[in-house]
């Protein structure tokens, strides 16, 4: 199978030692990557987001790349953001303490207090990328911050809100609800469930927030994903830490599945879908909500070609360590 211009739309690269192993691995498979802000302390202004900027490109060392830098939502005023717009794609809102690095998130949705700053972002088109869950029951969080979903695409509907890692049925079906709802997805819950996570023996490189659902959530997402359905996005989340911090009493969220991304979604097509849909999932459908384009295509080309994923890439193991993929990414 052959992928133009594939994009990641949700990636978190992290910074220093851990930024300069992994970011080449998503820098060599993709055209373009949505950068995650939850550093500590969270990328919040200009100056901390252009020197971020910096060392992702130096990281990368592939001027075909094109990293599309976000801010952490705050409130932010007019003047700042119309200032912000040529330098960052979007805006990403944690809720307070729901994952990794998000205390300084959000602790009210209430709109009065958001108004100033989505409806600037309204007016300069700029997205809204949203972590939604809530701080409920586990397996409620994100199906029950639909109600916020709701609430904000009602209020502000100019703006682009994108629903992140979606893993649930109910978001599935509200996606189609709203007009300026959009969505991404990543691979791992287009195979896992909560099963897969702690049904057996407790696996921590399969845990991550939001954590994987029941059998007809994943049913529904691949449903979406496998159709190419035109609001639905590829975005990873292959969130890296450190194996300390997963291998231990308080285990770290996130799943890292950079490495074996495209080889992967390639077999995932090719046994429920097509070379087609592929392409809309992993570029079409993104271009067109974002109208994004590139002066120079990058085309990705995956073959049949058994290989065994890694034990580990420096100190982060990988999602699918040690298995076998089918097909591999043939970068001549
Ligand atoms: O599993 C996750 N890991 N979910 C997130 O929302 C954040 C991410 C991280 O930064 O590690
Ligand atoms: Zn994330």
């Amino acid at each position: 199978m052959t992928v133009k211009n594939p994009l990641d739309m949700h990636l978190h690269l992290r910074d220093n030692e851990m930024l300069n192993l992994v970011a080449h691995l998503s820098a060599k498979d993709f055209k373009a990557a949505v950068i995650m802000p939850n550093l500590v302390p969270p990328i919040c202004d200009l100056q901390a987001l252009k020197e971020y900027k910096q060392r992702v490109v130096n990281a990368c060392n592939d001027e075909d790349f094109i990293p599309l830098m976000t801010l952490f939502y705050k409130n932010y005023n007019y003047n700042f953001l119309q200032e912000a717009r040529e330098h960052i794609f979007a805006i990403k809102l944690y809720p307070a303490g729901v994952t990794t690095n998000s205390s300084s998130g959000i602790s009210s949705f209430d709109i009065d207090e958001l108004k100033e700053t989505l409806e600037a972002m309204s007016e300069l088109g700029l997205p809204l990328l949203v972590h939604g869950e809530t701080n409920d029951f586990v397996m409620d969080r994100e199906a029950n911050f639909s109600k916020i979903y709701e609430k904000l695409a009602k209020s502000f509907p100019k703006l682009k809100i994108v629903m992140e890692h979606i893993t649930t049925k109910r978001l599935c079906e509200l996606l189609k609800d709203y007009e300026n709802l959009y969505a991404t997805v990543t691979l791992h819950h287009l195979i896992l469930t909560l099963d897969d996570v702690l049904g057996g023996k407790l696996k921590p490189h399969l845990f991550c927030k939001p954590i994987a659902k029941r059998y007809e959530d994943k049913e529904a997402l691949c449903e979406l994903a496998f159709s190419g359905y035109e609001k639905l996005m590829f975005g990873s989340d292959s969130a890296p830490h450190p194996i300390n911090d997963k291998e231990c009493c308080g285990c770290a969220a996130g799943v890292f599945s950079a490495p074996v991304a495209l080889p992967l979604l390639c077999e995932l097509f090719q046994k429920h879908s097509n070379e087609a849909n592929l392409q809309k999932f992993l570029s079409d459908n993104a271009c067109k909500i974002h109208n994004l384009s590139f002066k120079k295509d990058k085309i990705i080309k995956l073959e049949r070609n058994k290989w065994q994923v890694p034990s580990k890439y420096g100190d982060v193991v990988p999602f699918m360590a040690d298995e076998f993929l089918e097909f591999k990414q043939n970068y001549n």
